[in-house]
C-alpha cells in the first residue's frame, strides 16, 4: 500500500519578529535576533518535533526606518554553520541574493554547509528587492525585475555547475600510492555567459544529497516561472485557501510544462500561527500585539515595499494614495496586491497601513482548530508543508507544543525522520552529478 502523503514543516527562526513591535512584548527577548542561545533553542526545538527545516531569511540594505530585526541580524551562512553543529537531521534554509554575489563564492560557501551538515543545506534564491541595495555594493543602479531574474537564471546555472566539479568517487585518498583524487573525475566549468565568467572547478566536493536544496519564493510571473523551472521548494504567503489552491496549481502547471514531475516543487505558505487553549484566548493574544503598534510604525512598515516611501505625508483616514508605478521595481507582487485591495475594498492608508503591518492571521484558534486549518489546507491541495513563523510571542514554540502532537495523531506528520539530508525528508530527489551520468549513459 502506498504510504499516506505526510505534511513538510519548516520553522522560521526570526529574531525578534517581522513587525515593528514585537520585541516590546514581555515574553520576547529583546535581543532575539543576534543571540546565539535563542536559535539554538528554537533549533533544537524544532528538531525534536521532526521539523523539516529551519530557515533564517536576509535582506542586504536598512535604513532608520527599517523594522528591528532587520536593524541587527545574524548573516544566515553563518548562523546555520553554527546550528548545523547543534542538530543532526533539521534542514538548514538560508536566504542569499543572487543579484549581488559571486556565484563561485555561492557555490563553495552553501557547499561548504551541505558538507558541515551532512546533507542538510538548503538556499533560498532571491534577487534582492531593495534599490538601496546597490548602494552597498558599489553599483550605480539596481537591476530591473526582469533583468534580476536573467542574472538569477545564469546564476543557478553557474553554481549548479561549480557544485558538479568533482564525482562522487573523485577522492581516492589512498596513502598507500599516494593518490589523492582521480584527476579523470575533476571538471572545469568554462562558463561564459551574459553575466558571468567562471573557470572552475569548485574547491569543494558534493555532500551525501547531491546538491543544496533550492528553495524560492517566486510570486510574480516571471517569478513563478523561475520557482516551477528551477525549485525543489517554494516559498508563498496566500491570504486566503483559495488564493493558496490557486497558487498551488499554477506553480505545478508550470513545473509540468518545463518537463519537471510537479511533485519534485514543494509549495509552503508561510504562516504565523496564533493559538490560545480556547478561541477568545488566541484572539486575546493577537490583540495584545496589535496594541503595541502605532499607525506611525505602521506605516513604515508599509512604507519599505514601495522603496521606504514617506506615507506620513497623506492623511491617514482618506483612501490610499495613488502611487502610479511606485513599488513595481522592488516587492513587485506583494505591492502590486496592496494597491488593487485597497482599490477594491476601498481602503484608508491606515487601514492598508495596519493590515500590511498586523494582518489577522488565518490560522487563529485553539490548538484542534489550527491543526483543522492545517489539515484543511494540506488535503484541498494548497500546501505541501508550511513554514512556521512568530507573529506572537512564542507562536512556534505553542505550535511545536500544542499543534504538531495532534498533526502526528493524526497521521498527518512524521514520528520519525525518514533520513538524516534534506532532500530525503523532503523525498526530492538527489540530482546526479552531470558528468557521472555521461559516463553511465556511455556519451565520452
Ligand atoms: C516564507 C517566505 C520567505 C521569504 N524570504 C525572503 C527573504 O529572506 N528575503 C527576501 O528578500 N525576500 C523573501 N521573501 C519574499 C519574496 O522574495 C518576495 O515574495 C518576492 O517579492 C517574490 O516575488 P517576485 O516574483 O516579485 O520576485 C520571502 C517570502 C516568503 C513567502
Amino acid at each position: 500500500m502506498a504510504e499516506r502523503r505526510k505534511l513538510k514543516l519548516g520553522a522560521m527562526l526570526h529574531g525578534v519578529g517581522s513587525s515593528t513591535s514585537l520585541w516590546r512584548h514581555p515574553a520576547i527577548p529583546s535581543d532575539a535576533s543576534v543571540n546565539l542561545s535563542v536559535y539554538k533553542r528554537w533549533v533544537e526545538k524544532a528538531e525534536a518535533a521532526k521539523f523539516d527545516l529551519a530557515f533564517v531569511a536576509d535582506g542586504l540594505y536598512i535604513n532608520e526606518k527599517s523594522i528591528p530585526h532587520f536593524l541587527n541580524r545574524f548573516e544566515p551562512l553563518t548562523i546555520l554553520s553554527a546550528l548545523a553543529a547543534v542538530s543532526e537531521r533539521i534542514g538548514l534554509v538560508g536566504t542569499l541574493s543572487t543579484s549581488y554575489s559571486e556565484p563561485f563564492t555561492v557555490a563553495r560557501q552553501f557547499g561548504s554547509l551541505d558538507v558541515i551538515s551532512g546533507g542538510r543545506a538548503g538556499w533560498n534564491i532571491v534577487t534582492s528587492p531593495l534599490e538601496g541595495t546597490a548602494l552597498n555594493f558599489g553599483k550605480k543602479d539596481h537591476p530591473d525585475h526582469s533583468k534580476r531574474y536573467r542574472i538569477a537564471k545564469e546564476f543557478l546555472e553557474v553554481v549548479r555547475g561549480l557544485w558538479d566539479s568533482w564525482e562522487d568517487d573523485a577522492f581516492v585518498r589512498d596513502k598507500a600510492s599516494g593518490v589523492f583524487f582521480d584527476r579523470s573525475k575533476l571538471h572545469t566549468l568554462d562558463h561564459t555567459g551574459e553575466f558571468f565568467s567562471v573557470k572552475g572547478p569548485l574547491n569543494i566536493a558534493r555532500s551525501k544529497q547531491g546538491h543544496p536544496v533550492i528553495f524560492q519564493a517566486g510570486a510574480s510571473e516571471v517569478g513563478k516561472d523561475y520557482a516551477a523551472r528551477e525549485a525543489d521548494a517554494v516559498f508563498t504567503g496566500p491570504d486566503t485557501i483559495e488564493d493558496a489552491i490557486s497558487y498551488y496549481q499554477d506553480v505545478k502547471r508550470r513545473a509540468a510544462a518545463f518537463g519537471r514531475n510537479p511533485e519534485h516543487v514543494l509549495i509552503f505558505p508561510g504562516i504565523g500561527p496564533v493559538i490560545g487553549s480556547t478561541p477568545e484566548e488566541a484572539e486575546r493574544k493577537y490583540q495584545e500585539v496589535l496594541e503595541l503598534v502605532s499607525a506611525e510604525d505602521a506605516l513604515l512598515y508599509l512604507g519599505r515595499f514601495f522603496e521606504h516611501h514617506d506615507f506620513s505625508q497623506y492623511e491617514l483616514d482618506a483612501p490610499f494614495p495613488e502611487l502610479g508605478e511606485l513599488g513595481r521595481n522592488s516587492f513587485q507582487s506583494g505591492t502590486d496586491k496592496i494597491k488593487a485591495d485597497a482599490k477594491t475594498h476601498r481602503l484608508t492608508l491606515r487601514q492598508v497601513a495596519l493590515s500590511v503591518a498586523t494582518p489577522r492571521p488565518t490560522f487563529i484558534g485553539t490548538p484542534a482548530q489550527v491543526a483543522d486549518r492545517i489539515q484543511e489546507w494540506f488535503e484541498r491541495g494548497g500546501a505541501d508543508g508550511f513554514m512556521i513563523g512568530s507573529s506572537v510571542p512564542n507562536g512556534l514554540e505553542d505550535f511545536i507544543e500544542q499543534v504538531v502532537p495532534i498533526l502526528q495523531e493524526r497521521g498527518l506528520f512524521r514520528t520519525e525522520y525518514e533520513s538524516d539530508t534534506l532532500r530525503g525528508n523532503l523525498g526530492i530527489p538527489i540530482p546526479a552529478n552531470r558528468y557521472s551520468q555521461r559516463t553511465e549513459v556511455g556519451q565520452r
